[in-house]
């Protein structure tokens, strides 16, 4: 087992009819001026607007509307610019991961004197040291931002998508309530699983460590998705199924699952780049690329893809059998959620694809990816092409 440290200070409050706790939590951290954000308006839809507004009459609440899916940085710098003028003490955020992550940018750019950009763009010294403190009412469950320090914002002029995180950026608080789920569209519900199932595997499709209880641990949230996977899109008002997908959400990117194991993230890192230039929901892109990244890799990869293909989908054959029809099943298991895999069913500008992304890591220098540090550009050009 590799060596770790563990930390995660954010309060989760699980369930139904619980928003009543919000006003208690709000003054244990000295909450006073919040700013409450959120979404292109689900929420008002879902009347959970009004129920926060019920229960924050003692706080002077400053509304912020309009956190885009793949939050913005230009409408994010608007909420900055709020923040200041009415001394926001605390940021309420309200929806999914676009929301969180948005208002875990704004909570540290508020007391950032410089350009906040500099800071995602890892320019030298540029560091936020400080964060305004923020909870969250989780709408969507899928990233796992409720529960982690970490966010990707999206600056659409400079088709740029960039991650920052930090301790600072552990919420305070997460509110976690499964009947959220009832009002989500099918496309978001296939969403949150494939991105809950791609966080474990990034964590699980590696290598052996002999850390045998994170490994069991990552296989009882993909056995639990792909139990409840199917029937949480078609009957997403059940509260025991939209349970199950809650917490494997936020389980999956808790920081659990990475304690003493290699992981490898290089899916999500090259799935940026397709939804920084062709708007790809977050989920998908991790759809298109993690097959072909799997049968790219498959030497250092193959004696965890076929532990997996026997305790996850009881895959019969010899061990490279086995690891090859994981892929497969993997696969599969994404379509039957009605998740297409190949960049061209989602645009017919794909042309040169592979080329622009492998420059885009060139150029960040990021060139040794994945748990080996294998992944280097002229991979990263061969797996964009084969997703195509
Ligand atoms: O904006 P509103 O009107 O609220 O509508 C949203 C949005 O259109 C809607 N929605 C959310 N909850 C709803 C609802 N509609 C009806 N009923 C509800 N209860 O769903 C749409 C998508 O929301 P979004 O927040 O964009 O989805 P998701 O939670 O999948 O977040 C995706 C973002 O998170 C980042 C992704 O890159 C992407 O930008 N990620 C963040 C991570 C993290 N911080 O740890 C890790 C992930 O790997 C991921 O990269
Ligand atoms: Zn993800």
């Amino acid at each position: 087992m590799l060596n770790f440290e563990y930390y995660n200070p954010t309060r989760i409050v699980f369930g139904q009819n619980q928003l009543e706790r919000i006003p208690i939590l709000l003054k244990e951290n000295g909450a006073k001026r919040v700013l409450l954000a959120y979404g292109q308006g689900s929420i008002i839809k879902s009347g959970l607007y009004q129920n926060l507004l019920d229960q924050l009459s003692d706080f002077h609440v400053v509304p912020f509307q309009g956190i885009e899916a793949n939050p913005e940085f230009t409408t994010l710098m608007k909420a900055v610019v709020l923040c200041r003028a009415e001394n926001i003490d605390f940021i309420l955020a309200v929806g999914g991961g676009s929301v969180i992550d948005g208002v875990k940018f704004i909570s540290g750019a508020v007391p950032y004197s410089g350009d906040p950009w500099d800071v995602l763009d890892t320019k030298e010294g540029c560091v936020f040291k400080d964060a305004i403190p923020f909870g969250t009412v989780l709408t969507l469950p899928a990233t796992g931002s409720e529960a982690n320090s970490g966010a990707v914002i999206n600056r659409s002029e400079l088709e740029q998508k960039r991650v920052m995180g930090g301790p600072m950026f552990f919420p305070k608080f997460s509110f976690c309530d499964p009947t959220q789920v009832a009002t989500l569209p099918k496309r978001q519900i296939a969403n949150g699983i494939v991105d809950a199932y791609m966080h474990t595997l990034e964590q699980y499709l590696t290598y052996p460590t002999g850390n045998l209880l994170q490994e069991r641990q990552a296989e009882a949230i993909l056995a639990t998705l792909v139990e409840i996977g199917p029937k949480v899109i078609e009957a997403p008002e059940n509260y025991e199924l939209a349970s199950n997908l809650m917490w494997c959400a936020t389980h999956a990117l808790n920081g659990v699952l990475r304690c003493g194991v290699p992981t490898d993230w290089a899916t999500h890192m090259i799935g940026h780049e397709l939804t920084a230039f062709y708007g790809i929901d977050h989920a998908r892109t991790l759809a298109i690329i993690a097959p072909r990244l799997y049968e790219a890799m498959f030497d250092g990869k193959q004696e965890k893809l076929t532990q997996y293909g026997k305790r996850i989908w009881n895959l019969t054959g010899t061990d490279i059998e086995i690891a090859h029809k994981a892929i497969q099943a993997t696969e599969t298991f994404f379509h039957a959620l009605g998740i297409d895999t190949r960049i061209s069913d989602y645009t017919e500008d794909y042309t040169g694809v592979e080329t622009r992304i492998r420059a885009v890591f060139e150029k960040r220098g990021w060139t040794a990816m994945g748990e080996r540090q294998a992944i280097d550009p002229s991979r990263i050009e061969a797996i964009v092409a084969a997703a195509i």
